[in-house]
């Protein structure tokens, strides 16, 4: 067996064996298969595809590249949610602390920004200190703990998730079924959860726009799932626009606080609590939505959310102290407003626009070896709904690094920006559920 005929293979749209895929991902994880190779082949799987034996294949295999946490002995549900990428998706920030103050244990492992879209690794790095790098111990003894922590894949736990969705973001092949129901699959198992809500995004800003192409994700990440033993539940939400009005990194933290404060813009809310209500009812803490819903919105109003997440930051070495003051935290060098062209009321933001104006001011990377500028954004100052009048600032951009992207970035802003003479209609959030067998 030898990489190139196996890239061959999947070039001419043959089913790859277990054996081959096992060859192909342990050999590159283990460095004897080497980039280029590899990148060849996630461009065929993009382009031809995988069957649902290869994907579960492929799965297994990421999952067995590293060490797996056990939570056996625990005497709470350990759950997660996972998102497949959107712009200004900071749910995850609010819900992991949320939940775990609603009775569960979530250990969990995310993702860095991947093309356009922004990544929790990335954003919890905007905290001064704040680890993502946690051991197998470290993680599971601080679940243990305080029941929940926030890391990524590391050289111990899923390995081949960490190179392969570096070397995807550089690729430009993240949007293939098989390699997302992989990659968010193999870190989902590897955590030792019991359950998983999956937040299944539709529209511009997501990697399957049309609801036709969110569905066939979601059955895919429901079928392996279930053959993975891991009860689970997707929910299908609209990424047509960004998620609050914050698209970067600190600026996501920034808006996080605000709603864990019992505060924040009402979208993010929202979708964070229909996540966090499915968590607890797959898990039995609740026995309805509609009262797992009404758990969770006591839990950001009375500030014990709030508390769980700056006791989830200290245990990883973050500086708490810029959280609970956001004023001490250095400003970007370089801010341009962006101006309404017209008088009127905001039809709408597309999503996609706003992200890659991100993406250029340095919020993600093109390149893998990029460095992320925790500064860099976009501040929406007027979202859908909202009167504006011609010369008036509908956003802000900053950046620390990249002046330069300004001008572009700005024409970028400008465009995604939808002017009528009527407010819209109201967004809907929640589109659809979807179980296993759907
Ligand atoms: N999130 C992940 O962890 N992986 C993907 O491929 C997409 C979203």
């Amino acid at each position: 067996m030898d990489a190139r005929s196996i890239l061959a293979k999947k070039r001419d749209k043959q089913e790859l064996s277990t054996d081959e895929i096992d060859f192909l991902i342990s050999r590159y994880v283990a460095g004897d298969v080497p980039d280029y190779q590899m990148a060849a082949f996630l461009m065929a799987v993009y382009l031809n595809g995988m069957t649902p034996a290869e994907t579960f294949a492929l799965t297994s295999r990421m999952i067995a590249s590293g060490r797996r946490a056990r939570f056996d002995d625990l005497d709470r549900p350990t759950v997660d949610k996972h998102s497949t990428g959107g712009v200004g998706d900071k749910i995850s920030l609010i819900l992991a602390p949320l939940a775990a103050v609603c009775g569960a244990a979530v250990p969990m492992m995310s993702g860095r920004s991947l093309e356009h879209s922004g990544g929790t690794l990335d954003k919890l790095e905007a905290i001064p200190g704040y680890r993502t790098d946690l051991s197998l111990e470290e993680f599971q003894r601080q679940v243990r703990e305080i029941g929940v922590a926030i890391t990524g894949q590391t050289a111990e736990m899923v390995p081949a998730d960490k190179k392969l969705y570096a070397l995807r973001d550089a690729t430009a092949t993240v949007a293939s079924v098989p390699l997302v129901t992989g990659s968010i699959l193999s870190k989902k198992t590897a955590e030792g959860i019991q359950a998983l809500v999956l937040d299944v995004k539709v529209g511009s800003g997501a990697f399957f726009k049309d609801s036709d192409g969110a569905r066939a994700l979601a059955r895919s990440l429901l079928t392996v799932a279930e053959k993975l033993g891991l009860s689970a539940v997707a929910l299908l939400t609209d990424m047509s626009q960004p998620l609050g009005r914050t698209v970067g990194n600190w600026v996501e933290v920034e808006e996080s606080v605000e709603v864990l404060r019992g505060g924040g813009p009402a979208d993010v809310v929202e979708v964070t609590l229909e996540l966090t209500a499915r968590m607890l009812t797959l898990t039995g803490l609740a026995s309805d939505v509609s009262s797992a819903r009404e758990q969770a919105e006591r839990s950001l109003r009375d500030g014990s959310a709030w508390r769980k997440f700056l006791e989830m930051v200290r245990a990883q070495g973050g500086d708490t102290a810029v959280l609970e003051n956001p004023s001490r935290y250095p400003r970007p060098k370089y801010q341009l407003e962006v101006k309404a062209p017209r008088s009127g009321s905001v039809r709408r933001v597309d999503a996609l626009g706003v992200g890659v104006a991100a993406l250029e001011l340095g919020a993600g990377r093109k390149q893998i070896e990029d460095v992320v500028d925790p500064l860099a954004g976009v501040r929406l100052l007027k979202i859908a709904g909202e009167a504006v009048q011609a010369g008036e600032p509908v956003a802000v951009l900053q950046t620390s690094q990249r002046e330069d992207a300004l001008p572009v970035a700005e024409k970028m802003v400008l465009a995604a920006y939808e002017f009528a003479d009527e407010p819209p209609t109201a967004r809907e959030l929640v589109l659809g559920e979807m179980r296993p067998g759907d």
